[in-house]
């Protein structure tokens, strides 16, 4: 596809911003407001199909706080797409840019009680995520923090309805469930039962996001080096709370033992859950105006143009700690008299390009050169399969419920066919981080 095109004559596409397994997001400009927006684009080629069920999933969380504001979605001879809300740094490129690989307390805290709400409000609507992980988590952009019908957005957002599920009946029963089911979500990730083979239900969404809050709090889980995710599932099964939280505040061991307790049919209390998370948070005496980690890393280096010294100590600390919070003036002078490197201006700009993504024209020419060789890549298999150029097979029945879904979305057309999708659940998906 031509990336000097406007999608739908109004979405010119700009340069790649991800790269997942069911599809490229794109950033984009929308020549009709003049803002930039992020585009999911999926072949309608490829024979494992997502976006479908994401869009339905999307469309049912719009009233969330926690969810990406969806625009528009369509298609076009190569691709669905979906246009959404633009989105800054997700939490797994986030946390690997801090010292250690870690987050502070405080900002995991943060970070915990937004991503509960999230998951809860994909709950409520009668959806499982299925892939709670930190690259589907991503930070909202401050020009997009206005509020929506009178509410104020939430900052972290949950992303990626690709392997989602209903887990409900159309009359709000639970489904019942099935014998055997094949791995979804990512192993690192994956709760054991999804190991195991068995149906998932709410409380496994709340496992990845314990194994995620230990991972943020630790740098590393225990089983972050195997491959194998049968390697995987058994040192899971060695760990018990003793042996992942032994070194966190009590409250992660009592989180462990409420999803512990939780039966396949129970919902979890997910209020108690942000309650021990808020718990810990004022106990450590952090409060409204604790900064997140990489605000304080912008807000110093910001200090870098107002005074060099100051920015020099800040720097220092950070390169230390991931986190001024903790430290007392003491403790932070001494770190500072231990460290005196120099900033970089390379630094800033890294933060600012983060944080502000530039259009840039370098990768855009190569995404488009890419995209050429991809698309004469295709043609030539294509060629050597028929001797002929083959059209590209389409499912029509697919294709029309798409269509159906696509008008309803756009507002062209008003009965809500996302709720009687029956979306296909077969899809193989082990992916290892
Ligand atoms: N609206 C958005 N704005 C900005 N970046 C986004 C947006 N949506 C997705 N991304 C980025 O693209 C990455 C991949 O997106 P997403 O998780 O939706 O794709 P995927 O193909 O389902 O990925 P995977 O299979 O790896 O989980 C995200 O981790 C995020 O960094
Ligand atoms: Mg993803």
């Amino acid at each position: 596809m031509s990336l000097s095109i406007p999608l739908k004559g109004r979405w010119k596409l700009l340069n790649k911003i991800g790269q997942g397994g069911f599809g490229e997001i794109y950033c984009v400009y929308d020549l009709e407001n003049q803002q930039k927006a992020a585009v999911k684009m999926e072949r309608i080629d490829r024979n494992k199909r997502a976006l479908r069920l994401e869009i339905a999933v999307l469309k049912k969380i719009q009233e969330s706080r926690f969810s990406a504001n969806l625009v528009y979605c369509g298609r076009n001879n190569e691709y669905n797409y979906l246009v959404m809300e633009l989105l800054g740094p997700n939490l797994s490129t986030l946390r690997k840019k801090q010292p250690q690989q870690r987050f502070s307390l405080a900002t995991t805290i943060k970070l915990g009680v937004q991503m509960i709400h999230s998951i809860e409000d994909i709950h409520e609507v009668g959806y499982l995520h299925r892939d709670i992980k930190p690259s589907n988590f991503a930070l909202r952009l401050a020009k997009n923090m206005k509020k929506r019908n009178g509410i104020s957005p939430s900052y972290c957002v949950i992303i990626d309805f690709g392997l989602s599920r209903k887990y409900v009946t159309s009359e709000g029963e639970l489904r019942p469930p099935r014998e055997e089911v094949g791995f979804r979500g990512t192993a690192r990730y994956a709760s054991i039962n999804s190991h195991d083979g068995k149906e998932l239900s709410r409380r496994d969404d709340l496992w990845s996001l314990f194994y995620l809050f230990i991972e943020f709090l630790e740098g590393s889980l225990p089983w972050q080096r195997l491959k194998e995710k049968e390697e995987i599932a058994q040192v899971k099964k060695k760990y018990t709370n003793i042996g992942m939280c032994r070194d966190l505040p009590e409250e992660f061991t009592t989180f462990y033992k409420h999803i512990d307790s939780l039966k396949y049919e129970d919902k979890p209390n997910y209020k108690y859950l942000r309650r021990l998370l808020t718990d810990i948070y004022h106990r450590y005496g952090y409060d409204e105006n604790t900064k997140y980690d990489w605000q304080i890393v912008r807000d110093n280096l910001r200090g870098v143009r107002r005074s060099p010294s100051l920015a020099k100590s800040f720097d220092s600390t950070i390169a230390m700690t991931g986190t001024t919070n903790d430290f007392s003036r003491s403790k932070k002078k001494s770190l500072i008299r231990a460290f005196s490197k120099e900033i970089q201006k390379e630094e800033f700009d890294k933060m600012n390009d983060m944080f502000f993504p530039k259009v840039q024209e370098k990768s855009q020419n190569n995404s488009e050169k890419q995209n050429s060789k991809q698309k004469n890549k295709i043609q030539e298999n294509n060629q050597n399969e028929n001797g002929t150029s083959k059209k590209v097979k389409e499912n029509e029945s697919e294709i029309n419920e798409f269509e159906k879904m696509m008008k309803m979305i756009n507002g062209e057309d008003k009965s809500d066919t996302t709720s009687s999708l029956n979306i296909d659940d077969d899809r193989a998906c082990c992916i290892i981080l």
